[in-house]
């Protein structure tokens, strides 16, 4: 059943955030906000804040955030449609549903989710209840696996045939090019069809909310000369450096604990979780990558790694230790013994003797350099430079001065190395890297100069240009109608040198265009990109607001004249820099030009420029009298 995009909205806007979460967290009122302690991590000191004005919440402790339905989801652990129906339900309002029609013209994606969650089904059919499931019922018993494990984590069973998922597909009227798009069927060179995953244990993937979003199938008979696993292809719903496995059963008691202990295969996953230790995320196969880390720096900072102490399980953690650190994690990395991994170390030694080695976990400097140390590369001056020059750029990774420099004094006493080394060593790693931003910086704005045609010398984006950017971000949100048509008479997406605001600018203006108001509660709701939807948060939440104490400030003005001051200084300044942007770079090239044709050209342009920007100043100025 589909409720009407209307009528979510409807329900949305009848309820007050405030009112609603006050039902399930205690909240008072700071300044212009409410807030309160979050429910999603264990905190002491209230980071939950809610706004009333623009009924979003956001937690600045664990960067949970949205909007009344977000929030009872989270809560609840409910689908979108049952907090719909929640909240209409309490609010007295009548949910109509769409029509059969309009069921059917469901999104692409719709489609996919169900085609998985029937072969989910099936699959799980197929090892509960099946004879041919006896035997996969049997491996799982000697893997220790429990029935309601099994259940949990919805494995099944693909039969030993080729043309046993083929059949159940057509009885269900499954479109069969979309299964062969989600790889649960294969298609032979000479056009037979056959089933992908056939004689393998299943595992559904599932999406953070707990949608079936792909399949992993492992073989059962070892002898077998095939890859060990298989892992459906990437498709509308399925992005694999996206996703963590184990994600949608753990992320409540990864808040929870403020911690996510992260782990390789999907068997280590199971059995640590069955055993108890429920905060953990599994990265399948793949290395780490940046988008999982953000993903999981939405439920915490802390991430405890554990992965095999063999080679391959060493230098997986080492370049997954580099990706965390860019994130800002707090890692701590645990050594297994020889020839144990997380699912055999639980199984034969139990929680208890878990928790122990976890709590032993090192910082990764300490495991990096232990490691290098155990190698014995501390002995020969060479590989000791060597060893040193990897562990400080590791270090370098850090953003905060302060942990870094404990960091880096705790490592050289540990194992004895001159600080002093390990200190200009890091001073030069340092001023490498922030000469490669520079120039990574510079480039881009190269290429953005020459595509402009205004000279390949580069004026680097003016960072106080941005913060005004952002500020006219801000007016937008100020549900001011007369401002809004005024911004986006005068302000077009390519005025913007900040990518960020760019991105939101159009979004806005999107959602703008489509609905003649820009309501921020609303707007976060079609967002999937964390990144987008934490800088709007920022902005809305921040402390510094505009508008704020104007009477004391300015008395005299209303805030609507203040606010159409600002919106009005802010574009002539945005504009203004963009102009002054062109006429720098054509400084550049005249400096370097030899040529007397080009130079009295670039004069010209110059003097055009400027009187552009007089212009400016005048038309703007009326345009918002
Ligand atoms: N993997 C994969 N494809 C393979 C082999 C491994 O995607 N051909 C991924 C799987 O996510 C697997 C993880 O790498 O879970 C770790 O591999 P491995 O340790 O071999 O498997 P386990 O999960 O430990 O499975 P089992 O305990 O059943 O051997
Ligand atoms: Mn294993």
């Amino acid at each position: 059943m589909r409720i009407s995009e209307r009528k979510i909205e409807e329900i949305r806007v009848s309820a007050n955030i405030v009112d609603m979460i006050s039902q399930y967290v205690p909240l008072r009122k700071r300044g212009k906000n409410y807030i309160g302690l979050c429910p999603f991590h264990n905190e002491k000191t209230p980071s939950f804040t809610v706004s009333e004005e623009k009924q979003i919440y956001h937690c600045f402790g664990c960067h949970a955030g949205g909007n009344v339905y977000s929030f009872l989801m989270e809560y609840n652990k409910i689908s979108f449609v049952e907090a719909v129906q929640q909240l209409a339900e309490q609010l007295g309002i009548q949910i109509d549903y769409e029509s059969p029609e309009a069921e059917e013209q469901q999104s692409e994606a719709e489609i996919l989710y169900e085609i998985n969650t029937e072969a989910a089904k099936y699959f799980s059919d197929n090892l509960l209840n099946k004879k041919e499931g006896e035997f996969v019922k049997e491996y799982l018993g000697k893997r220790n696996i429990k029935p309601q494990t099994i259940r949990t984590f919805g494995l099944g069973y693909a039969l030993d045939s080729w043309e046993n998922f083929i059949s159940f597909a057509k009885e269900k009227s499954m479109d069969i090019e979309k299964t062969i798009q989600l790889g649960l069927i294969g298609k032979n060179a000479d056009g037979r069809l056959y089933d992908k995953f056939s004689g393998r244990l299943i595992f559904p993937i599932f999406s953070p909310n707990g949608r079936v979003i792909a399949f992993a199938g492992r073989i059962l008979k070892s002898a077998e000369r095939k890859a060990k696993y298989l892992n459906s292809p990437e498709s509308l719903i399925y992005h694999k450096s996206r996703i963590l496995y184990g994600l949608s059963l753990s992320k409540d008691e990864i808040r929870r604990l403020d911690k996510a202990i992260l782990v390789e295969g999907y068997m280590d996953l199971i059995s640590l979780y069955q055993n108890g230790v429920k905060n953990v995320v599994a990265v399948s196969g793949t290395a780490l990558t940046e988008e999982q880390v953000q993903l999981l720096s939405r439920y915490t900072k802390n991430v405890v790694l554990l992965f095999d102490a063999d080679t391959a399980g060493i230098k997986a953690s080492m370049r997954s230790i580099e990706i965390l650190l860019k994130k800002d994690m707090e890692i701590k990395i645990v050594t297994l013994p020889e020839n144990e991994d997380p699912d055999s170390f639980i199984n034969n030694y139990g929680k208890e003797r878990f928790d122990e080695l976890t709590l032993m976990a090192k910082n990764f400097l300490e495991y990096q350099t232990e490691y290098y140390d155990s190698i014995g590369m501390f002995k020969d001056p060479a590989k000791s430079a060597e060893a040193l020059r990897d562990i400080v750029s590791a270090a370098a990774l850090i953003e905060d001065e302060l942990k870094r420099t404990f960091l880096i004094k705790s490592i050289a006493k540990k194992f004895n190395l001159r600080e002093k080394l390990l200190e200009s060593e890091l001073e030069k790693v340092l001023n490498k890297t922030k000469i490669r931003e520079k120039r990574i910086i510079s480039s881009s704005e190269t290429r953005k100069a020459r595509e402009n045609n205004i000279g390949a010398k580069s004026v680097a984006v003016d960072s106080f240009t941005v913060k005004l950017e952002r500020d006219l971000i801000k007016l937008l949100f100020e549900d001011d109608d007369k401002i809004i048509d005024f911004i986006f008479a005068n302000i077009k997406t390519e005025d913007f040198q900040g990518e960020t605001n760019k991105k939101i600018f159009n979004l806005i203006s999107d959602s703008y265009n489509d609905n003649g108001n820009i309501i921020v509660s609303s707007l976060i709701e079609k967002l999937t990109d964390d990144d987008l939807k934490n800088y709007i948060f920022e902005i809305t939440f921040e402390k510094y607001s505009i508008g704020k104490n104007w009477d004391e400030i300015h008395p005299g003005p209303s805030k609507d004249e203040i606010l159409s001051r600002l919106a009005r200084d802010i574009v002539i300044k945005i504009k203004i820099s963009q102009i002054e942007k062109v006429i720098k770079e054509n400084s550049k090239r005249l400096e370097n030009s030899n040529d007397d044709n080009e130079v009295l050209q670039i004069i010209k342009l110059n003097a055009e420029k400027e009187k552009e920007k007089s212009e400016i100043r005048k038309n703007i100025s009326e345009d918002l009298a």
